[in-house]
């Protein structure tokens, strides 16, 4: 839909305050937000762009327990931590705030109340697992048990961490409270749930027709979800961390964390323009955008917005431009693990280099699939392309000026047909680098950037100023008052994604303020003006700084597998007869697909050497389906049939895990029919 917009909201999702933040954050989120946020400021727009700290939650209060403090000292630790990594990386939040403050308890309380009000919830009474001894309802998290589905001992109630599929608690086999270790009782209890099963049709309209121009993977991502159909969703919780649920009898309840985080947003809106704060969310001018990751879809997407729709009059999302993931290294990022590049540790080891980072993650950002960073790219994006590019053509140019004029700016002469030809190529390339920013691709954006770079490059080496200057020093003037002029060009165009480096041209130059607007522009600074003595933008990063980056995440992994790994000890012996009873086979992977609505299952159509089969296996974390094909796996052949999410899987397929937790298919060592036994 095409409207006119007075204003832009940008919100970027509330991380959880239970740990420091790392560069998946950074490039899936906050990166692209403040490059958005930061254009806009300087095309002159209003924009509001609004971060804050994720508080509550299960997890926050399990890390609580674990370490003997209270959930709000965990996030009263954490949120400032993270806070000042945002401020570190120039992360230009008009406010950054968190949930746990007074004005969001308020704000989301009264949300709630208006929902309850109006009739919008539907109340239910289910059966819920009830710690005696610690008195409290658990939080499925908060039990642990036997996985009907793999046999896995240590299931989740919400979820088997082997098999991937989600459960209930009620499905656990001898379900344990982690809390005091005692079996828990079934007790009723009462929650709120938002019917979104209403709220479909309309979604399908707003989203499917209304919004095709979501990027494909968002798009998608809603469409399977809608197509699938939903449900009401609970958006309370038996829990002591929390927003009190505001009504009557309800002690022991808190809003769900997924209830109340995205209102967060809404809250740290009121308390930064208390006054003004329904201009952002009421008025129909104003564009609201939110940043986030693909775990995030559905809430942003699908339940926030049927949020916003029951509350009446608020405004809803007009892009919701969701990253996929950045794996580090060729592994999935994992706090638990410890494999991350944590950004205040990046800070410790690079100091001021906040820029090669932005720089990195831009040029290499999970927009359309997930991507990986690596240490060795990072320094090639930076030898190569920062050094050898911008940093190159800045330095030339102020240093070329002050080499023969002393640092005073030259009279522009008249143009050869060469100087207008790279202007007008720089011209080209201003409108489809805005092109991108204002569709969300970042990524395509910044490569326009560094064009205009590469195009103030290619002029010092064609024009080889240094070699006129005493034959024709006017002709050397006019090169180098446009060089200047593409280098005040390059500080508005980088100022967006990389503001400390923006700076620092700005400085060196001796002259700021420019708008926007302003690019493309090649009387930006006049003659005679003086610019300053100019420092290198960047420097060439050696081997061993990067060597002893990647040695520090091996010794990382080293560390992590010499505390996970344990060979488990050996079962009770089986006699060879019950050996003989299982049917292992060979089988060809003809098809492989992700389960919808699950983290971790796959579903395999096998060649079995008969009529062909189905099995789901709780392997997708570790694959990509489509790399699966064609394959060999070992299966078990007569395993009774299963129903895993209304799909029937007829076997196992056999993997081992190895010593960091990655389960890996077991493969015969050369190429077997299809159907032969495993003896
Ligand atoms: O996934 C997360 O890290 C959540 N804390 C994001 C919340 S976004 C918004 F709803 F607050
Ligand atoms: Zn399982």
């Amino acid at each position: 839909m095409n409207k006119t917009f007075k204003r832009t909201l940008i919100t970027s999702a509330l991380p959880y305050a239970n740990g420091p933040v790392h560069i998946g954050h950074l490039a899936g989120v906050y990166i692209p937000a403040d490059i958005y946020a930061r254009y806009l400021r300087l095309k002159g727009e209003e924009v509001l762009f609004i971060g804050g700290s994720d508080e509550h939650g299960v997890p926050i209060a399990l890390k609580a327990k674990a370490e003997g403090i209270t959930p709000q000292e965990v996030v009263d630790h954490y949120h400032a931590i993270i806070k000042k990594s945002f401020e570190d990386f120039g992360i230009t939040f008009d406010i950054y705030s968190r949930t746990s403050s007074e004005i969001h308890h308020k704000t989301a309380a009264a949300f709630f109340r208006k929902l309850y009000d109006k009739g919008e919830f539907i109340e239910k009474i289910s059966e819920q697992y009830y710690d005696e001894e610690a008195r409290q309802f658990l939080a499925d998290r908060y039990i642990t048990g036997k996985c009907p589905h793999c046999g896995n001992e240590k299931a989740y109630g919400d979820q088997c961490e082997t098999c991937g599929t989600s459960l209930s608690p009620l499905e656990l086999i001898g379900p344990k409270s982690t809390l005091s270790g005692s079996i828990p009782v079934l007790k009723e209890t009462k929650h709120w749930y938002l019917p979104l099963d209403k709220y479909e049709p309309w979604l399908k309209e707003w989203i499917l027709e209304q919004h095709k121009e979501w990027k494909a993977n968002v798009y998608g991502q809603c469409k399977s979800w809608l197509d699938m159909g939903l449900q009401p969703r609970a958006v309370s919780r038996d829990l002591d961390w929390g927003i009190p649920v505001p009504i009557e009898n309800a002690e022991g309840k808190v809003l769900y964390v997924w209830f109340d985080a995205p209102i967060g947003y809404i809250s740290n809106t009121i308390e930064h323009s208390p006054n003004e704060w329904e201009k952002w969310w009421k008025d129909e001018t104003t564009k609201l955008v939110h940043f986030i990751g693909k775990d995030n879809i559905v809430f942003h997407c699908i339940v926030f917005p049927s949020m916003l729709k029951a509350e009446g009059t608020y405004i809803l999302p007009d892009n919701v431009p969701a990253n996929e993931f950045l794996n580090l290294e060729g592994d999935k990022i994992s706090t638990s693990r410890n494999w991350a590049v944590w950004l205040h540790e990046y800070l410790e080891e690079f100091p001021g280099k906040q820029d090669i980072l932005r720089y990195v993650l831009t040029a290499n950002a999970p927009e359309t699939k997930d991507n990986d960073f690596t240490w060795r790219d990072f320094q090639a994006r930076n030898n190569n392309e920062l050094v050898a590019v911008l940093g190159n053509f800045v330095n030339r140019a102020l240093v070329l000026i002050q080499k023969y004029f002393g640092g005073q700016v030259p009279v522009c002469g008249k143009l050869t047909s060469y100087d207008k030809q790279t202007l007008d190529e720089f011209s080209r390339v201003k409108n489809e680098l805005e092109n991108y920013l204002n569709h969300y691709h970042f990524r395509e954006a910044l490569k326009e950037a560094m064009n205009m770079a590469r195009i103030g490059n290619k002029y010092l080496t064609d024009t080889e100023p240094w070699k006129l200057f005493k034959t024709d020093p006017e002709r050397t003037a006019t090169i180098l008052n446009i060089s200047l002029q593409i280098t005040a060009n390059l500080a508005i165009v980088f100022e967006p994604f990389l503001p400390f480096t923006s700076e620092k041209i700005k400085k060196m130059i001796n002259k700021q303020g420019w708008e926007w607007k302003e690019l493309g522009r090649v009387d930006l600074i006049e003659t005679g003006h003086v610019v300053n003595t100019p420092e290198l933008l960047f420097e060439k990063m050696e081997d061993e700084i990067i060597d002893r980056q990647i040695k520090k995440l091996q010794d990382s992994k080293k560390a992590n597998e010499s505390k996970k790994y344990k060979t488990v000890p050996v079962k009770a012996d089986v006699a060879f007869d019950d050996f003989t009873r299982l049917d292992i086979r060979i089988g060809k992977v003809l098809d492989c697909i992700k389960v919808p609505k699950t983290d971790k299952l796959l579903q395999f159509k096998i060649d079995d050497g008969l009529e062909g089969r189905t099995i789901l296996s709780g392997i997708a974390s570790y694959y990509q389906p489509e790399d699966l094909i064609g394959k060999n796996v070992c299966f078990i052949a007569n395993l009774a049939p299963r129903k895993i999410k209304g799909i029937e899987s007829k076997g196992m397929i056999l993997s081992a895990e190895n010593s960091n937790g990655q389960l890996v298919i077991i493969q015969p060592e050369i190429e077997v029919l299809p159907g032969c036994e495993v003896k």
